[in-house]
């Protein structure tokens, strides 16, 4: 008899089909994260579940599993899953790391570009009719990103990929990171020094609760005040009141979010209608590559845990 398994989003034909021909296989069929209920209830007698970064994996939702023995999400980040029980009730949890390393440190290459050169404030000029002359010796200067300081905040395979790309933009690069991973071409330096000495701050650092909230008004006023602060890794590493005061009032320069304490964003929050912040909507592993590798990858480490090999990634 085929194991029987719960995929929350219809994510890739192709995928499905693949594991359709190992798994009875129960999909969410709508183009919308699974409802709470429908999980709960549909949850119930599986063997496994390829899960979205959307689901909230608590212990009400493992506890309505009971017989699960793998959950596999489509995410790098785990912080949607109660890792830790799920692992007390003996299910294996994977997830999807390294194929999306090369297109989320791109993300966070573009947004420090965006942030530091102005580029979304000038799209917006231009559509609003604001460029006026040809060419101004002082219009719209931005910062340079040559020569100067990046900062890595943790450095996990996606902040090592920044900091690659940053040293081919000529920057200097230093980070600070729990476990100190010596890297050739980076500094190691403590939480106190990065935040001094970063003209650019990336934050890669994944979501727990030693970093929650870390970057709090005391972080950023260690910072430079002409520093930008760049996010793609989780909304609540950074306290947003904390973010806009420090953006208003000029204690750091500019900053560029891909992520969100709500997501999507609150249209109400105040750093909505700040100039000086660029905001993505969530898409650091956005490329139609990553995202075919990481359905491929969801796939086939559900596949192996349920077979009872060791899938390649777990958590
Ligand atoms: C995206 O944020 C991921 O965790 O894969």
């Amino acid at each position: 008899m085929k194991p029987k398994v719960i995929v929350t989003r219809n994510f890739s034909g192709k995928w499905i089909e693949r594991l359709k021909e190992f798994a009875d296989v129960t999909l969410w069929q709508k183009d919308a994260p699974a409802d709470r209920e429908w999980l709960i209830s549909n949850v119930k007698g599986k063997d496994g579940a390829i899960v979205m970064l959307t689901d909230s994996v608590d212990r009400e939702l493992i506890e309505a599993g009971k017989g699960l023995k793998a959950i596999s999400t489509m995410s790098v980040g785990y912080d949607h899953i109660d890792a830790e029980y799920a692992r007390k009730n003996g299910i294996v949890v994977s997830n999807t790391p390294d194929v999306l390393t090369d297109s989320t440190a791109d993300m966070g290459m573009a947004l420090l570009l965006s942030a530091a050169r102005r580029i979304v404030e000038g799209d917006r000029l231009v559509r609003n009719k604001g460029w006026k002359e040809k060419w101004k010796p002082d219009f719209m200067l931005g910062l340079e990103v040559s020569g100067k300081t990046l900062g890595i905040y943790g450095l996990g395979r996606i902040g090592k990929a920044v900091a690659e790309r940053a040293r081919a933009f000529s920057m200097n690069v230093i980070y600070y990171s729990r476990t100190d991973k010596r890297v050739g071409f980076a500094e190691y330096v403590d939480f106190k020094k990065l935040l001094s000495e970063s003209d650019f701050l990336v934050v890669t650092v994944s979501l727990n609760e030693e970093t929650r909230n870390s970057i709090d008004k005391a972080a950023l006023d260690a910072m430079k005040n002409d520093a930008i602060l760049v996010n793609i890794s989780r909304g609540p590493v950074v306290d947003e009141i904390a973010l806009y005061e420090a953006l208003k009032g000029g204690n750091i320069a500019g900053a560029a979010l891909d992520v969100y304490t709500e997501e999507p964003v609150n249209l109400d929050s105040p750093l909505v209608n700040l100039e000086n912040i660029v905001l993505s909507p969530h898409l650091g592993s956005a490329t139609i590559e990553t995202r075919d590798k990481m359905a491929e990858l969801a796939v086939t480490n559900l596949i192996e845990a349920l077979k009872g090999n060791r899938p390649k990634y777990t958590v």
